[in-house]
């Protein structure tokens, strides 16, 4: 294998279940009892917008009951043990990766724990329900919503994602399904440059094919193995 200095990782919901946070493609093909357009979209939040702050109010304060599971934690001492260079991009809107410690990550989907003014575009922390109207500490206005990129909307931080992806020598990715873009495509990107691709899911993803090899099985056993693995190289 090629020497390795510059590592993307890509990790989905399947990194947390473990932890008992719940995946959005379940075999009923439901999240958390609803349909994704009918709490995950622009859409939804302007035909139902109590509906879906009471939602993402549910899902801020079922993280107090979740702890970081040993996928969490073998990535952030990667992260610290890790001369080269890293970058951990999540989709997840959990905070498990952050109080695991890692610290070279983007919440590309936004975060449960803050909020996006409608009327200033500042995104701040959320210590109240989105239910309970608090205002933007921006602005004072009362026109919060949760920072969750819903689907129509564009992930944060793509022009710096895109370029690591160029400049890796490995891209991992783990515990997502594959099926929702950009991110989905991520692989191919990182491929195209040169990158050597690795999975690690329960089951083959939907880009499955995309990847030089892929490893089945549980995040909280397979992530510390290839950590240990990496560090030891
Ligand atoms: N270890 C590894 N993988 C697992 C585990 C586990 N313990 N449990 C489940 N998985 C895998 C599933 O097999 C599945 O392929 O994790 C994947 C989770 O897929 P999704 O539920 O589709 O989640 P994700 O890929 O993160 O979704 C992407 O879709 O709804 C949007 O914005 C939302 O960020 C989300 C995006």
């Amino acid at each position: 294998m090629h020497e390795i200095n510059n590592i993307v990782i890509l990790t989905g919901a399947g990194i947390s279940a473990e932890s008992g946070v719940a995946t959005f493609r379940g075999p009923d093909g439901l999240w958390e009892g609803h349909r994704v357009e009918d709490v995950a979209t622009p859409e939804a939040f302007m035909r139902n917008p109590a509906l879906v702050l009471k939602f993402y109010d549910e899902r801020r304060a079922s993280l107090k009951g979740v702890q970081p599971n040993a996928a969490h934690k073998a990535l952030a001492r990667l992260d610290a043990e890790w001369d080269g260079d890293l970058l951990l991009v999540t989709q997840n809107v959990d905070d498990l990766h952050d109080r695991a410690g890692s610290k070279r990550l983007i919440h590309m989907h936004g975060e449960l724990s803050s909020g996006l003014c409608l009327s200033c575009g500042q995104r701040s922390t959320v210590t109240d329900d989105f239910s309970n109207d608090p205002a933007c500490p921006h602005c004072d206005k009362r026109t919060l919503r949760p920072d969750i990129v819903w689907f129509g909307e564009m992930p944060y931080q793509m022009d710096k994602i895109e370029q690591a992806l160029k400049k890796c020598d490995l891209f991992v990715s783990i515990g997502t399904s594959g099926a929702v873009y950009p991110a989905a495509g991520f692989v191919q990107t990182a491929r195209h440059y040169g990158a050597q691709t690795l999975e690690m899911n329960l089951d083959p993803s939907d880009g499955s094919l995309y990847f030089h090899k892929s490893r089945m099985g549980k995040a909280g056993e397979l992530v510390p193995a290839w950590v240990d693995n990496i560090l030891a190289d």
